[in-house]
């Protein structure tokens, strides 16, 4: 068998890492998609299509920004998928935060507001009561309801806590 020149060796890895490189893309794009990640993540895909956020993707919370979106590639690629291909499961991810970015840009209108939010049955001034505070340790479920692992709802007595210890009026009215 003839050894091959040193001109075809090197076509042969220039062939390689081009392929390797379309692998990585189609990967990248593909597994971008919110079907891509239901096939691992059922449970949270069926929890989010029950919210008011069913049509949004998973990165819109996830990952709000473009610096956001390759740190978060970097882990499914090298955390999630080996993960997955070692016998893990989801169930064993480690507890995830997600960042108050998006919620702030989706709801500016509603923490910002002078005027008390009033919503299922309760009344909040987002301004005066969570401006310190990251918006999951109210609204952990808004993404995934029910399949929620750390479901997290405001409590009336952190609310109450901090109105007997601020001006904040404690008496009740919606
Ligand atoms: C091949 C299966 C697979 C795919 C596809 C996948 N994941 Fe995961 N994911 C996992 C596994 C397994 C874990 C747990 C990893 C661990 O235990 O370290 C995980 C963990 C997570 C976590 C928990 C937090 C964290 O950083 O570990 C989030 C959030 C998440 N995935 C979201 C997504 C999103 C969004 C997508 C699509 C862009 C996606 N996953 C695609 C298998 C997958
Ligand atoms: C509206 C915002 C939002 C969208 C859209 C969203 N998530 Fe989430 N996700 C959350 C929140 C909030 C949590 C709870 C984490 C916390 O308490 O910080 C969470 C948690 C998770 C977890 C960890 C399990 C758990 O319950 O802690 C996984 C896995 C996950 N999401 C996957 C996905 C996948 C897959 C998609 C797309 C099909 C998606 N998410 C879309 C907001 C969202
Ligand atoms: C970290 C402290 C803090 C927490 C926690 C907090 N609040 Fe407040 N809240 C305030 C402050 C300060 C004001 C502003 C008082 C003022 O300027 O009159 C306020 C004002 C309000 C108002 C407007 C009152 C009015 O009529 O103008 C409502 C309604 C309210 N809070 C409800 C809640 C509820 C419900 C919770 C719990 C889910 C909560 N707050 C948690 C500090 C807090
Ligand atoms: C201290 C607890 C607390 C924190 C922190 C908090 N919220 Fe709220 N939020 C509430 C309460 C209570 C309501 C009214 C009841 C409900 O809708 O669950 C509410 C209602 C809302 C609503 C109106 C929902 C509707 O159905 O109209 C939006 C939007 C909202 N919050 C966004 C945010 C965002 C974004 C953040 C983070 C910047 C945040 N909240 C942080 C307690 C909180």
């Amino acid at each position: 068998m003839a050894v091959p020149a040193p001109r075809s060796k090197r076509l042969i890895w220039v062939g390689a890492i081009a392929l390797a490189a379309v692998l990585l893309a189609l990967v990248s794009v593909v597994g971008s998609t919110p079907a891509a990640c239901s096939s691992c993540h059922r449970a949270s895909a069926e929890g989010l299509a029950a919210t008011a956020h069913a049509d949004l993707g998973c990165y819109s919370c996830h990952a709000p920004s473009p610096g956001a979106v390759v740190a978060f590639k970097a882990n499914e690629l090298a955390r999630m998928y080996s993960s997955q291909l070692t016998g893990g499961s989801v169930e064993d991810a480690p507890a995830v935060r997600v960042g108050d970015s998006a919620g702030r840009t989706c709801h500016a209108s509603a923490i910002d507001a002078i005027e008390p939010t009033v919503a299922r049955g309760l009344r909040i001034l987002h301004s005066a009561c969570a401006a310190d505070e990251s918006c999951v340790s109210c609204h952990a479920v808004e993404g995934h309801g029910e399949a929620t692992r750390t479901p997290k709802g405001p409590s009336m007595g952190a609310c109450v806590d901090c109105h007997t210890t601020t001006e904040a009026p404690i008496t009740c009215e919606i």
